[in-house]
């Protein structure tokens, strides 16, 4: 039986970033993935550019059960370190808004990045291989590969979550936690958008592809960004970072005019062109199909004299604070990540390595940590994958 110090699944962002670390200490490893490539979602990211991280990495980007599980690995390998990774394979970057790092031509500079460590390292990555299953034994684990087996000491699950099943993504790395007796955070959809109700939708399709600047809040959170009306309900980063906070059946509100005093806008005009209709005046803070579609959801029409000032502050609190109850996610056909996953509780903060089956270490995504949009799902895949690397 073919035998290797460390097995990692999954050759994702996370898994290569173990396999280098390992096999820079001299570990024998050998990774596997089921895709026919590695590195898929690496290569979706960021456009088909790669927001590999932020200049700005703090815990409070991260959602968890254990919300100080993340600091101790993002800690020991930040975001700087990763950038000056890239800074040494002569990646050219830039900056965008809010701190985020994009390769300036491809992601795919990124996996040929890693795949080089893996390399040097003496890493092996075998693609297209699916493991049937993993069982422990008095030397570590005995992984089933076809009619093949291989012997370890170690196994890294570094599978990612579910998001996006097109290109290969599973939960398979919450069934084998589960196999080991490992309590998992129910998995959801995030970073992921919004859908509306058949009623909504009525009134509201016709916006579709109007996009405005917003403040989105649900349940303590929120965010200023751009929202977009799609044809099913909203997307944009505003309710993609907004969705991370959602459970079925909470309310979002949004401030759709977030830098204007929409009242006093509407008042002043009441003086100034008293026989402007109040879609018209409105037509000078928004697009001009959303101004009338919110008149329209407001059932508010006429002039602006004659409108009373009682009603203008309503009509203005339902652009500055509109409420709704979106009736769904898009799902994981449509989510950039899952946010659950194996429980922090069973982990060591320090290895990744399981509290109650040695030698099994879980990575990257699958762990119960999800980050904000803007490069760090991808920082949490590398500084997890660099903390086991070091244990394994
Ligand atoms: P990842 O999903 O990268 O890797 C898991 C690997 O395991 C895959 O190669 C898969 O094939 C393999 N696998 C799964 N099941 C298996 C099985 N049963 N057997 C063998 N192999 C198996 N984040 C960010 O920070 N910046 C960004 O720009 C983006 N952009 C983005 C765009 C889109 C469209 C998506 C869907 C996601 C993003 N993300 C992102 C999120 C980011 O891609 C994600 O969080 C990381 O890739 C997670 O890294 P992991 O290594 O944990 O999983």
């Amino acid at each position: 039986m073919p035998s290797c110090d460390v097995i990692i699944i999954g050759a994702g962002a996370a898994g290569l970033m173990c396999a280098m670390e390992a096999g820079k200490r001299g570990r024998r490893v050998l990774v596997l993935d089921h895709a026919k490539a590695p590195g898929e979602k690496i290569r979706i990211s960021g456009g088909g550019r790669c927001n590999f991280t932020n200049r700005s990495v703090t815990p409070d980007n991260f959602l968890s059960k254990n919300p100080r599980f993340c600091i101790s690995a993002l800690r020991r390998y930040t975001q700087h370190d990763f950038i000056a990774l890239v800074e040494k394979h002569g990646i050219a970057y830039h900056e965008r808004a809010w701190g985020q790092m994009f390769c300036d031509h491809s992601a795919q500079q990124i996996t040929t990045m890693l795949l080089a460590e893996c390399r040097e390292a003496g890493v092996q990555v075998q693609v297209k291989t699916r493991v049937e299953n993993i069982t422990q034994n008095a030397g570590g684990f005995q992984l089933d590969i076809g009619q093949e087996a291989l012997s370890c000491t170690a196994v890294v699950i570094a599978t990612g979550g579910p998001s996006i099943p097109q290109i290969g993504a599973t939960g398979w790395g919450y069934e084998i936690a589960k196999q080991f007796g490992m309590p998992v955070v129910q998995p959801e959809a995030a970073l992921v958008p919004l859908k509306f109700n058949p009623d909504m939708l009525r009134r509201f399709q016709a916006l579709s592809g109007n996009a405005l600047h917003v403040v989105a809040s649900c349940n303590g959170q929120q965010f200023e960004e751009a929202l977009l009306f799609t044809h099913r309900g909203v997307s944009g980063p505003a309710i993609l970072q907004i969705s991370s906070y959602w459970q079925t059946g909470d309310e979002v509100r949004v401030n759709l005019v977030p830098d204007q005093d929409v009242f006093s806008i509407l008042k002043d005009k009441k003086h100034s062109q008293p026989k402007q209709e109040l879609r018209t005046a409105l037509s000078a803070i928004f697009p001009k199909r959303l101004a009338h579609c919110l008149c329209e959801d407001a059932q508010y029409d006429g002039r602006l004299a004659e409108t009373a000032d009682k009603k203008l502050r309503h009509l203005a609190n339902h652009m500055q604070d509109w409420r709704f109850i979106p009736s769904g996610t898009e799902g994981f056909r449509k989510a950039e990540v899952t946010r659950g996953g194996v429980d922090t509780d069973g982990l060591s903060s320090q290895t990744f390595e399981s509290k109650t089956v040695p030698g099994l270490y879980f990575i990257g995504e699958v762990v119960d940590v999800t980050g904000h949009l803007g490069g760090f799902n991808f920082q949490w895949a590398w500084s997890s994958g660099h903390a086991a690397g070091q244990a394994v």
